[in-house]
């Protein structure tokens, strides 16, 4: 099993849809011990109800929302799992109205919430859990080609995953000398819950599938599949990189 021995944290998940869930659930089923978390208690009803009669899992809660909440959720981790080999930060948000306006009119407010909840949320649980991290842990974040790309309707999300990518490379220099790598997947399309709120998905999604060059769809299980390689010794020499998982859309131009 790759994850045999190890522990870690998924955050966070809404459902069973959850690309969270996916990778939660696959490195679960690899051998780890995986702290699972949820934004709130409402949500953590469905996380413990996904976990339920499953060995290896706890469940913790952390609204990023909050700056208060990093310190709970240390002590959640330290209490329920103790030291980390990884963590995966796998949650984004921006208000509905940032993704439905042209990007121009983006608010100040609507700014802030979306960098808060989906960029300055990776570094700072990094910060806050730093003590608890073994050497040569592995951080994944989850990212999409709207970083790179102007994609009609995902607007001020496209700036987040920009930011987020930029602090990957970031955070993996500065975790480098503890041999703690930081890398992204970057999915296509996929329908979860927070996918719903971008409006046109189906046709994203649709064409994706009519232009990547391999025909198999994917979804949530190959993009749980890159990221336990990622968290596995099988990536080792691998930091600052970001994956794609999109059956090759993003190469083709035509
Ligand atoms: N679904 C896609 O098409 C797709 C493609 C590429 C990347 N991604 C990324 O994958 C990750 C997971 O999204 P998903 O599609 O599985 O949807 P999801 O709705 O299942 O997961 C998003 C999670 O973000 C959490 N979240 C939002 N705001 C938060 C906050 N303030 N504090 C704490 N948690 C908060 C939600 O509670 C939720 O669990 C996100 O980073 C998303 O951008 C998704």
């Amino acid at each position: 099993m790759l994850l045999e021995g190890k522990k870690g944290l998924v955050l966070n998940v809404t459902n069973k849809r959850s690309i969270g869930w996916a990778i939660a659930d696959l490195a679960n089923r690899e051998g780890a011990l995986v702290g699972l978390g949820a934004q709130n208690e409402r949500l953590l009803e469905n996380a413990t109800e996904l976990v339920e009669g499953r060995e290896r899992f706890e469940t913790v809660t952390i609204d990023f929302a909050f700056e208060e909440q990093f310190a709970s959720l240390r002590e959640q981790v330290e209490t329920k799992v103790g030291k980390l080999d990884f963590i995966v930060h796998s949650a984004a948000y921006a208000p509905r109205e940032a993704l439905e306006n042209r990007f121009i009119e983006t608010t100040r407010e609507q700014f802030e919430i979306a960098m808060n909840a989906s960029v300055y949320s990776l570094f700072r649980t990094c910060r806050e859990l730093e003590p608890l991290l073994n050497d040569d842990a592995s951080i994944v974040a989850l990212t999409y080609l709207g970083s790179t790309r102007a994609m009609k309707n995902y607007n001020v999300m496209g700036v987040c995953k920009a930011a987020l990518e930029a602090s990957v490379r970031y955070l993996a220099l500065d975790l480098g000398e503890r041999g703690i790598r930081v890398n992204a997947v970057s999915p296509g399309p996929i329908r979860t819950a927070a996918a719903s709120g971008i409006s046109g998905l189906k046709d994203m999604i649709r064409h994706v599938g009519d232009t990547a060059p391999l025909k198999r769809p994917y979804g949530q299980e190959e993009a749980a599949g890159a990221a336990v390689y990622f968290l596995s010794d099988l990536s080792k020499g691998i930091t600052g990189q970001i994956l794609f998982v999109d059956s090759g859309y993003s190469v083709v131009a035509m």
